[in-house]
């Protein structure tokens, strides 16, 4: 039996962790995987996480299963950090995922039980898992332009072009904040543009939710998300804990289905439980309660919210830092963008030749799109990769 099976292509940013991991070099800067680190190149156990756990540990009377939904704490916690107020909770079915990764592939499954000929439009480019996943459950897709080469800014032309030509029906995925992998973002007025076309097109939107916190604050990260789920009459949201919680092993995520108030809720919350029960019965629930412990006490939050505030500002630091290194050894501002993206990442915009000198004559490591990390470097190593990055000729 197992000897039909055949190779399959490696994830490019597991692959690309590995090569890392086998390099000996000393000073070797990884910049790939979407992990956050500290200056320290630490990717520490966030303060309000450790005393959560303690509390989960000094507290906790059983490990019996939960609904197959998850703790219903946990899902209003998080209906309630990303939507806000933006819809009624009667709008909202929930179902608690293993990360933001299983929220993607439980909301595609959905789709692909309710609408099955839709075709799910990813922007070119995305997170490779997007495809992979949507390929993997033999759905239709096809992308629609999203970032300009030249400006490494949002083309928003070509964007809306395309997204013009979606069939009623169809769903569109999109970067709710921090664009994977670009780090170019729409503005609120460009969403607005782009939701009043979906709605134009009877399309669906899908929302993948991983870095709010990580781009221009909580609350304003998760603004366009709102937008959409006010204004859509259907929309699905998936959102990612591993990254504003820092607990990426945890495997903490939810999907999130908007629908008309009553019947239509009630028989999609019982599609998504089925879907949990096909795939795992039950979601990991120790991250989730990390997470609702935390936003349902009012200090552990604030302290969790000052953390992320400090992880973020720091890696806006990075970006302006690195942009005006780049400014002044270049003599030009056509580094600029990389203090202008938001998130984690920004797109370079440089040739997989240019990207493969960086990792071998500089041992600084990337993603083979130019997808760099910003969150790998530190005040030292700044320097370090703005001479790298002119040295290889981008
Ligand atoms: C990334 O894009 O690097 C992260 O989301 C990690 C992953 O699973 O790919």
């Amino acid at each position: 039996m197992f000897e039909n099976l055949k190779e399959l292509p490696a994830d490019k940013i597991l692959a690309l962790m590995q090569l890392f991991r086998d390099d000996p070099r000393d000073d070797k800067i990884d910049m790939g995987v979407g992990v956050y680190r500290n200056a320290e190149g630490k990717t520490p156990v966030m303060r309000a996480v450790k005393a959560a756990e303690q509390r989960l540990v000094d507290t906790q009377e059983t490990k019996a299963y939960t609904g197959l939904a998850g703790d219903p704490a946990f899902g209003d916690a998080m209906v309630e950090m990303v939507l806000g107020s933006a819809v009624p909770r009667a709008r909202v079915a929930a179902a608690a995922t293993p990360g933001g990764t299983g929220a993607i592939r439980q909301g595609l499954e959905l789709i692909r039980m309710a609408a099955p000929e839709a075709t799910i439009w990813i922007s070119d480019p995305t997170w490779p898992n997007h495809p992979s996943i949507i390929k993997h459950l033999g759905m239709s897709m096809r992308e629609y332009r999203y970032f300009d080469n030249e400006t490494r800014d949002v083309d928003f032309d070509g964007m809306m072009a395309d997204l013009g030509t979606v069939a009623a029906g169809d769903v569109v995925l999109l970067h709710g904040c921090c664009h994977n992998p670009t780090g170019a973002n729409l503005t609120l007025a460009q969403w607005a543009e782009v939701i009043a076309l979906l709605q134009e097109r009877e399309a669906i939107p899908f929302i993948d939710i991983a870095y709010q916190g990580f781009g221009d604050g909580l609350e304003d990260d998760a603004a366009a998300t709102r937008m959409v789920a006010s204004e859509m009459e259907q929309c699905l949201i998936a959102a990612s804990c591993s990254k504003n919680f820092g607990i990426y092993r945890e495997r903490t995520g939810i999907l999130m289905a908007i629908a008309p108030e009553g019947e239509t809720v009630r028989l999609t919350q019982g599609t998504l439980n089925y879907l949990n029960r096909q795939n795992f019965s039950f979601p990991p629930d120790h991250g989730a309660r990390i997470v609702s412990t935390i936003l349902g006490d009012e200090a552990l939050r604030a302290d969790w919210q000052a953390e992320l505030e400090e992880v973020r500002l720091g890696m806006l630091k990075l970006r302006e830092q690195l942009a005006e290194e780049l400014r002044q050894r270049s003599n030009s501002d056509r580094f600029d963008f990389i203090a202008r993206h938001r998130g984690m990442f920004s797109r370079l915009g440089a040739t997989p030749e240019q990207v493969a000198a960086l990792r071998e004559k500089h041992g600084i490591y990337m993603v083979g799109d130019s997808r760099l990390n910003i969150a790998g470097l530190n005040a030292e190593t700044v320097p370090v990769l703005a001479r790298a990055i002119l040295d290889v000729g981008i």
